[in-house]
């Protein structure tokens, strides 16, 4: 366990962590200013011992003695792969077959069933997991959809799954888990929609279920060249390290992109605060009739 030295304010050269390297709190202002502008995401000074064990292990692999030395070299134009790897090794991948379930339940009800006969007509049909990570959440996503339309495939029905990492978003288009991330899927989907995986062991995505999804790697507070609107938004457990106003522009960007019957789903511990949008289930949005109050 790294112990958090105490520090006296306003001191740049004090060490903030006992440990290998020297990390004061110039070096962690320097990583959280470079994570705040490639991400949006905001780091908490609370992270100070996580974010030196997490990147400890970078300068070691860099050979690097110490984190002024990092930052430098993550801000060089030779650093940019390195900028990637300091980016994913600060962000939280956790995510699960089915989290919060009764997301795939409002999926279902809110806005696939009403769907169902104009996406059999031809109707483009838009889904889009933003954060999907290693791509539990699309599949199961893609799995909801053929339980509702079950020749999505051969339609205008496709799931968008995007992520900052490209690391993560290569992992989801695998689409290979081991036994126990399989275990929340029910057995009868799991043997409908996924192949034993004789080379690993585990299970991976059967073709149908992958066909239905593009993954690409997309950052949330970049820009997005996605042209049509959206019928469903799932973007969970990805704003919470985000500021405020960084949130606010990502519900005003995710309003413009819905249409008028889509929904936002977004993470247990997060609110949706723009004035655009209703409360319309547990962590579920529509859009408000007649537009932002
Ligand atoms: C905790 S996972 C959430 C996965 C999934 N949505 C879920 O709820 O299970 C958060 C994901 O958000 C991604 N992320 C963080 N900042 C991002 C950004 N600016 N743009 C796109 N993705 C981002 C991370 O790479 C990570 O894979």
């Amino acid at each position: 366990m790294t112990a958090v030295a105490a520090r006296p304010r306003n001191s740049d050269s004090v060490n903030l962590v006992e440990g290998e390297f020297p990390f004061t709190q110039a070096d962690f202002d320097q990583v959280a200013k470079m994570l705040y502008s490639d991400a949006g995401i905001h780091l908490q000074e609370s992270k100070v011992a996580l974010v030196y064990s997490r990147l400890a292990k970078r300068l070691r692999l860099l050979k690097l003695s110490n984190f002024a030395a990092y930052c430098a070299f993550v801000s060089s134009p030779e650093g940019k792969d390195e900028r990637g790897a300091m980016l994913a090794a600060l962000t939280t991948n956790v995510t699960r077959f089915f989290r919060e379930p009764h997301h795939f339940d409002l999926l279902r009800d809110q806005v696939l069933t009403p769907l169902a006969t104009a996406a059999k007509a031809g109707q483009r049909v838009r889904l889009w997991s933003a954060g999907c990570s290693t791509g539990q959440e699309p599949y199961s996503m893609a799995m909801t959809l053929l339980s509702v339309i079950p020749n999505a495939a051969q339609l205008d029905v496709r799931i968008l799954a995007s992520d900052i990492d490209p690391n993560v978003v290569a992992t989801a288009r695998a689409g290979a888990y081991n036994d126990e991330a399989v275990s929340p899927v029910p057995a009868s989907l799991r043997d409908k929609y996924m192949k034993r995986d004789r080379a690993n062991g585990g299970w991976v995505a059967n073709d149908e279920l992958k066909s239905l999804i593009a993954f690409r790697q997309l950052n949330l507070i970049g820009d997005w060249p996605m042209k049509g609107r959206f019928d469903a938004i799932f973007c969970r457990n990805v704003v919470i390290y985000f500021d405020d106003a960084t949130q606010d522009r990502i519900w005003a960007r995710f309003r413009a992109a819905m249409a008028p019957h889509a929904r936002l789903y977004v993470g247990h511990s997060e609110r949706v605060t723009d004035l655009g949008f209703d409360s319309d289930g547990l962590t579920a949005y529509r859009l408000k009739k007649g537009g932002a109050a």
